[in-house]
């Protein structure tokens, strides 16, 4: 982390203030949007609205010009009862993702309200202690299940029998390939094949997209379902590492839902996008490290998390204001991953800067996996997975590179091709 920090671990810079009409803009895309295309269940056909809109790009112009017009400080937005701080400048970045979970959690109301629809108790909805607890016992679990060759090997067989069996596949049919993969690994090779736990599942995190706030009704019937997992775990699954490490402070099946939906879609819309990428810029090497660093590219490219976002747990010193508890801070990726004026290489698709000598890993814009004590737990089984099944893919078949994933200019599109089909040449 760089820059200078205050004792509260927030920025020496005083927030600005933006206009009623930025702020109205800036609630449209920062906020409408991102929730439009789902906050907890992706919508396609709502991206694919975004895409045509060229929502990317308006937010991309807005954040630059707010960052011109405010010289990089924090700025206020207008919008309602709630303060929120937009948040632009590198150390400060760094200073809210490491100042985590105190004085700045990612348990803000919103994320609260919908998760805790289908899984209250999810490691993202605690708090101090508690958070603590529970995140050890995610990190040790999902640690172990990335350095297991087992799962990368079950990912890589599962995206072969995709390829061997279609010419062509769409969105619907690798999100399967995905929600099989996730079964696997966090269940249990028997709970490969179980489709009513992700469709029960799929409909709480959709619903959940509402939030509303209300326990979902099918939480009891998930939790039958998860339990009978649990209770005779597969020696090697996640769930098995789970319950032999759990606690009573930090129980188990809180944690599944949050894991089978992490490990089944975000990864699968993350390795399509890697998919198209990689087919509009057919690399020379289907190795397995290129293939992560082609996944981080992806990643960076076309965040599945457009928007972070964090809550202060009590007062916040930046510059000369005192920023009351209770503000929202945002952190918008979809801008700092492309910002032309900080990274030159921001259009482009260059995972070759995610290798050694590389300037990614150390780059406080790129949030793909976010940074800090509240990132991404399950970074490396993503990438360890992820990776064998693009290098499974690319290794048999030579994909058409799907139209309108690069710009007539040649550099990346703002937006993936949310529903485009992959097909082989
Ligand atoms: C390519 C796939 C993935 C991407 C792009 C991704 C991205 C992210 C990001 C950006 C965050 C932090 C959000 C924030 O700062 O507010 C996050 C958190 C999290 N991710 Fe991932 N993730 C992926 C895969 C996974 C997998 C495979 C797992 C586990 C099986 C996982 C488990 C989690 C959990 C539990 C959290 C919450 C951590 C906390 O609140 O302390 N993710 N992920």
């Amino acid at each position: 982390m760089t820059g200078e920090l205050d004792d509260s671990g927030a920025s020496m810079r005083n927030p600005a203030r933006a206009t009623m009409r930025d702020s109205l803009s800036a609630r449209t895309y920062l906020s409408a949007w991102p929730t439009a295309q789902g906050l907890f269940h992706a919508r396609p056909r709502v991206r694919q609205v975004a895409r045509q809109l060229d929502v990317a790009l308006q937010t991309i112009l807005l954040c630059d010009r707010l960052r011109r017009e405010h010289d990089e400080s924090p700025v206020w937005l207008r919008t309602g009862n709630v303060g929120t701080l937009l948040i632009i400048h590198r150390d400060d970045i760094a200073s809210i993702l490491y100042g985590a979970p105190e004085p700045f959690t990612a348990d803000t109301a919103v994320k609260h309200a919908g998760m805790s629809q289908y899984q209250p108790g999810a490691v993202s909805l605690c708090r101090g202690a508690q958070w603590r607890r529970v995140r050890d016992l995610i990190d040790t679990v999902l640690s172990e299940a990335a350095d297991d060759p087992a799962h990368a090997a079950t990912a890589r067989t599962m995206a072969r029998n995709v390829v061997d069996t279609h010419h062509e596949w769409d969105f619907r049919t690798w999100l399967e390939l995905h929600r099989r993969l996730a079964r696997h690994v966090v269940l249990g090779e028997r709970a490969a094949g179980d489709q009513a736990v992700t469709d029960l599942l799929a409909s709480m995190t959709a619903s959940a997209n509402r939030v509303s706030g209300r326990p979902d009704p099918s939480i009891p019937a998930f939790n039958v379902m998860i339990e009978s997992y649990l209770r005779d775990p597969q020696p090697g699954s996640v769930a098995a590492n789970l319950v032999e490490l759990e606690t009573p402070q930090a129980p188990a099946a809180p944690q599944l839902a949050h894991l089978l939906t992490k490990l089944g879609d975000t990864l699968a819309l993350n390795t399509f996008h890697a998919l198209q990428l990689l087919a509009a810029r057919p690399p020379t090497t289907t190795g397995p490290i290129y293939m992560t660093a082609a996944l981080q590219e992806a990643a960076r490219l076309w965040p599945t998390s457009g928007v972070l976002t964090r809550e202060s747990t009590h007062d916040t010193r930046w510059g000369e204001e005192l920023v009351p508890a209770g503000t929202q801070f945002l952190i918008v990726n979809t801008f700092g991953h492309r910002d032309r004026r900080r990274v030159d290489y921001a259009d482009d698709f260059l995972p070759t800067e995610w290798l050694d000598g590389g300037s990614a890993q150390s780059e406080m814009l790129f949030n793909g996996f976010g940074h800090g004590p509240q990132d991404c737990p399950g970074e490396e089984l993503a990438l360890s997975c992820g990776s064998a099944i693009l290098a499974a893919v690319t290794e048999a078949v030579e994909i058409e590179p799907p139209s309108g994933v690069l710009r007539d200019d040649g550099r990346v599109a703002y937006s993936s091709q949310a529903l485009a089909p992959i097909r082989r040449r």
